[in-house]
């Protein structure tokens, strides 16, 4: 898919979607995600449909067997089946409820919607992103050159006033483990890990590929020598549901700031961030001005990328 993405990049166009509609159900806002998928299936001659379930679209219930006296006007099992009579992909976009991780772990919404639908089902951010990290490794391989493999890869927790998805950190770290990268992940403390499900999948992927996945708290150790900077804030998994407990302790971590001091430990290493991102809280803008940050070109291949999924899923 990285392939043809970049062939796609590089120019290629035709009518191959011609025929085709993508439905896309956004429970979340979104610039690049939304717009990226629109734009794109319109560049190779489809349509996309966006609805908004409870704003413009109908609120949707999703437990099984739910007694429907609350707000919701509709089940996911006849909104997935109504929209695969109409589409020929559907994209969600759920994030965690952030009330209880072992709920939101389980992806209620968006593997209900795959359930019931009759046709594929793309994943626009629910609990990992995983056309971010195809857009962030296509960024990655086209600054180094192709090769990725062994570069000092460091992914770090930053300071935001609220809590975050941890979708984007999940998928960086699948993504960068994946392709041979030599992985740091850096947080806080241990509060701040990722689940266990990305944190294996990362650690079994580097282990293939004879590289490691490094935590560190050590702001200083995780810097030296990085040939990549991915930054990202995210709540601390074991707070879910009591955030007023843990902003005490996030409102001590404002210093994971990346900015150009930090940046200078580097071995010369590109800076990221999926975005949105908050300037001067998450990194300076020192840093997301200056030539070393690829943000701007992670974000265009988002367009690329999702091409090449919807390709993959769409034309036979
Ligand atoms: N990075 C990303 O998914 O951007 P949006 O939330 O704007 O879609």
């Amino acid at each position: 898919m990285l392939d043809d993405a970049r062939s796609l990049k590089a120019g290629l166009r035709g009518n191959e979607f011609e025929g085709k509609t993508l439905g896309l159900l956004f429970f979340n806002p979104s610039l690049r995600t939304r717009t990226s998928f629109e734009i794109g299936a319109r560049q190779l001659g489809g349509a996309a449909v966006v609805l908004e379930p409870g704003k413009g679209a109908w609120p949707i219930a999703f437990d099984p067997g739910v007694v429907m006296d609350g707000d919701e006007e509709e089940h996911i099992s006849e909104v997935a089946r109504v929209l695969s009579r109409y589409c020929d992909l559907i994209g969600v976009r759920a994030f965690p409820k952030f009330a209880d991780w072992s709920k939101d772990r389980e992806d209620r919404v968006l593997r209900a919607v795959a359930e019931y639908a009759t046709v594929p089902v793309i994943n626009l951010e629910t609990i990992s992103h995983p056309c971010q990290e195809l857009a962030l490794m296509l960024a990655l391989q086209e600054k180094f050159g192709g090769q990725v493999d062994g570069k000092k890869f460091v992914l770090t927790w930053t300071y935001h006033p609220k809590p975050l998805n941890t979708a984007v950190a999940n998928s960086a770290l699948m993504i960068a483990a994946k392709f041979g990268m030599d992985v740091t992940l850096l947080c806080p403390n241990e509060e701040y890990l990722l689940d266990p499900r990305y944190m294996d999948a990362a650690r079994a992927s580097a282990a293939a590929n004879g590289r490691t996945v490094t935590v560190t708290h050590d702001i200083d150790a995780a810097y030296r020598g990085a040939n990549m900077v991915y930054a990202k804030s995210w709540g601390a998994i074991p707070y879910f549901g009591r955030w007023q407990d843990e902003k005490p302790m996030r409102d001590t971590l404002k210093h994971f700031i990346v900015d150009e001091a930090k940046m200078k430990k580097t071995d010369g290493a590109f800076f990221s961030h999926c975005l949105p991102v908050r300037r001067n809280v998450k990194v300076t803008d020192a840093v997301l001005d200056s030539p070393a940050c690829i943000a701007i070109d992670e974000a265009e291949n988002r367009l690329h990328v999702q091409k090449a999924i919807m390709r993959r899923l769409m034309v036979p």
